[in-house]
């Protein structure tokens, strides 16, 4: 395994692996690795003949400097676990291999990056379009895989992907989850023991909703509601959104029908906020 820091090393190892016709199953990761991010390098690893990891702390995407400051970040125990996973790279440049002083180029996709946490981070996703395209142009994968967890990323990945032509398949993987049910997250490291306790609240009232929806709930609204008086229940648990809407478009959506639908959450413990989802009607 290589750690690579300069985008030029990268690019000509990219070229030399296309020249090989070895294909390449990308993982682009913030880092502070969790066993979320490792059921993504194992499906990267069946999937193809070298993974490339990058873990880079994208600046453009954090709209909260505080937020940035505090992202954590631990390379060496990051490499230690890509060792043990068979990875070849690791792509982990500093910020202005990245952003030269006069970067002036973004990647914006409209529609899909308005609502949810396009609303609450506003140049989030500008941000994440952006870093993503440098990422695919730099690594120039065949496959790259992302986190059902942030299911709005995977959507506005999936579009930006087919909107400029990268020669890339997307994969989403289903969210990873501890024990208590609250969904692997980096940021799960920032929570008080506390807070981490009573953060797997998130899960049940997820569940719970879920659960209505087998049980015959269609309407919108209400399955909202079971969410939100679940979450109310937990005194440390801040809502900033429950929102139920279209799996594909994230419009919102007042009754299920037969398309695939999404409750998404975002909820804070204290400064850090965390966000989830369930699918309903999942297609096979
Ligand atoms: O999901 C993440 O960790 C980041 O948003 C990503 C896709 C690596 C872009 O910085």
């Amino acid at each position: 395994m290589e750690i690579i820091n300069r985008r030029q090393r990268m690019f000509s190892i990219a070229r030399k692996l296309r020249r090989e016709n070895k294909t390449v199953a990308f993982v682009p990761t913030m880092g502070a690795l969790h066993a979320g991010h490792l059921a993504l390098v194992k499906e990267a690893r069946q999937m193809a003949d070298v993974v490339i990891v990058s873990v880079f702390v994208n600046p453009a995407q954090f709209n909260d400097k505080g937020d940035l400051e505090r992202y954590p970040r631990d390379l060496a125990g990051d490499a230690a676990m890509l060792a043990e996973y068979d990875v070849d790279f690791i792509f982990a440049p500093e910020a202005s291999e990245i952003y030269p002083p006069d970067f002036s180029t973004y990647v914006y996709v409209e529609n899909l990056t308005e609502t949810l946490e396009g609303a609450s981070r506003p140049g989030h996703f500008r941000g994440v379009a952006t870093v993503v395209t440098i990422l695919f142009n730099t690594v120039r994968p065949d496959i790259a895989v992302f986190g059902q967890k942030d299911a709005q990323q995977l959507a506005v990945i999936r579009k930006m992907t087919r909107d400029l032509g990268f020669e890339t398949e997307i994969v989403g993987v289903p969210t990873v989850r501890e024990e208590s049910g609250l969904a692997m997250s980096s940021r799960n490291s920032l929570l008080s023991d506390e807070e981490r306790e009573k953060a797997s609240v998130i899960y049940q009232a997820l569940r719970s909703a879920k659960l209505a929806f087998k049980e015959g709930q269609r309407n919108a609204s209400k399955l909202a509601q079971i969410v939100q008086e679940t979450l109310d229940a937990e005194p440390l648990a801040m809502t900033d959104y429950v929102a139920v809407v279209d799996a594909d478009s994230l419009e919102p959506i007042e009754k299920i029908g037969d398309n695939e639908a999404m409750i998404a959450v975002a909820v804070r413990f204290g400064k850090v906020r965390l966000i989830d989802n369930v699918i309903l009607n999942r297609r096979q």
